[in-house]
């Protein structure tokens, strides 16, 4: 698979009977309270470059954060149960280090004998990770000899493991999953098929802010959906019941639709929505015009009206970047408007879809119809600045 500005891919790098790093992304999600993984498609995803390495006898160490314990070892983000998944989807022994990094590290490491794999310990247990602190790159890129990136999803977090050591190990590559993000997300930033469609939604507009006007540059038309769509509703003069708007952000949504119109970029807001009076009432929700919600309700989905427009608007689409969900799609009631996007994604087989990380990678997970679509990105913020045109830090340490 061809890689842009010279990036080795894992299978041009010479890896037979050597210590690998490998950066993975194994920041999965647990069952609430629990220590069960509730969904490992990042571990699934990284087989790929694992088989490619043992196949070929390396030696490979395993990096990765979980969580954000900020520098601080908390025992319930311990790597211990993913090391576990991962050895059982494997069929393999995998030596979990005590410590991202020290005695305890070097040990498991030195212990390695070809195709073996051993794991680190939570690297964000030590605050030289998120730092990128020097002397803490110098240790995790002592424990080998190759380093490969396969944590897309931590791409554009400038750190030890993710950038800092990479400048101390002899070779570098991008494994399996690097490289297939960078094809697709690429493909968004180049020339392609119009009309080119972005899709976003979830909860705040201050967190999308700046894709949303980054994208101004790239798109025909965006589509807005989530709570952040209330905030725009509310700067067209809308009002809006109790549903979550960001006051503070009404002038960048202003701003916002201002410069759309400008650079003549549709922007498709709802037009009726799903309102409830509390999220738990199972008997209250109704559909009502988005100029009309009642002021003790807040707005919960997309109604169906919009999701006409919406899906309209997909359909005659050439390229589609979809982040963020309609509603509140955790609850059934709610996710009318994220499944129908989804499926509206599925349908169109004319178009490049890209689906990014997080929330609407679990949506369309949760329909079905992830192998429906072209490319689901395994990573949520890294795929937002990806599509942005920024360089990822992550990627740019692979460059030569
Ligand atoms: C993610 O889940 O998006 C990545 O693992 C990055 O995690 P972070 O936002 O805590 O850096």
């Amino acid at each position: 698979m061809p890689l842009p500005s010279g990036i080795k891919h894992v299978e041009e790098l010479p890896v037979e009977g050597k210590r690998v790093f490998v950066r993975v992304d194994y920041n999965v999600p647990f069952e609430k309270g629990t220590k069960k993984i509730s969904d490992d498609a990042r571990i699934q995803a990284t087989l790929p470059t694992l088989r490619h390495l043992i196949d070929r006898g390396a030696r490979i160490v395993l990096g990765s954060h979980l969580g954000r314990p900020d520098g601080q070892v908390k025992p319930e983000l311990s790597l211990e149960p993913v090391a576990a998944r991962l050895a059982e989807i494997l069929q393999i022994d995998i030596a979990l280090a005590d410590e991202p990094a020290g005695d305890g590290a070097r040990k498991v490491v030195s212990d390695l004998r070809d195709g073996q794999i051993a794991m680190l310990e939570n690297l964000r247990f030590s605050p030289g990770e998120e730092a990128n602190d020097e002397a803490f790159a110098r240790q995790l890129a002592s424990y080998a000899d190759i380093y490969v990136n396969d944590a897309f999803g931590t791409a554009h977090r400038a750190h030890a493991s993710t950038a800092g050591m990479v400048k101390f190990v002899g070779e570098k590559g991008a494994g399996f999953v690097m490289a297939k993000e960078i094809d697709f997300l690429s493909r968004l930033l180049g020339d392609i098929d119009r009309p080119y469609v972005a899709v976003l939604g979830g909860s705040k507009v201050s967190d999308k802010i700046e894709v949303l006007d980054a994208l101004l540059d790239r798109v025909n038309a965006i589509v807005i959906g989530g709570a952040m769509a209330n905030t725009f509703l509310e700067a067209q003069g809308k009002s809006l019941g109790k549903s979550k708007v960001e006051r503070e952000r009404l002038p960048n949504a202003r701003n916002f639709l201002r410069k759309a119109s400008e650079k003549n970029v549709t922007v498709y807001l709802p037009t009726d929505v799903i309102v409830s009076t509390s999220l738990d009432d199972d008997t209250g929700s109704k559909v009502v015009s988005a100029d009309q919600i009642p002021a003790e309700s807040m707005a919960l989905d997309i109604g169906p009206g919009t999701i006409e427009t919406f899906k309209k608007v997909l359909g005659a689409a050439r390229t589609v970047f979809w982040n963020g969900p309609m509603g509140v799609f955790e609850k059934p009631k709610f996710a009318g408007g994220t499944n129908a996007i989804a499926r509206a994604l599925a349908d169109n087989k004319l178009a490049l879809t890209v689906v990014g990380g997080g929330d609407s990678a679990a949506a369309i997970a949760q329909a079905g119809l992830a192998d429906r679509v072209s490319h689901v990105s395994t990573g949520g913020g890294a795929s937002l600045e990806f599509v942005q045109g920024l360089d990822l830090p992550g990627i740019a340490a692979l460059r030569p």
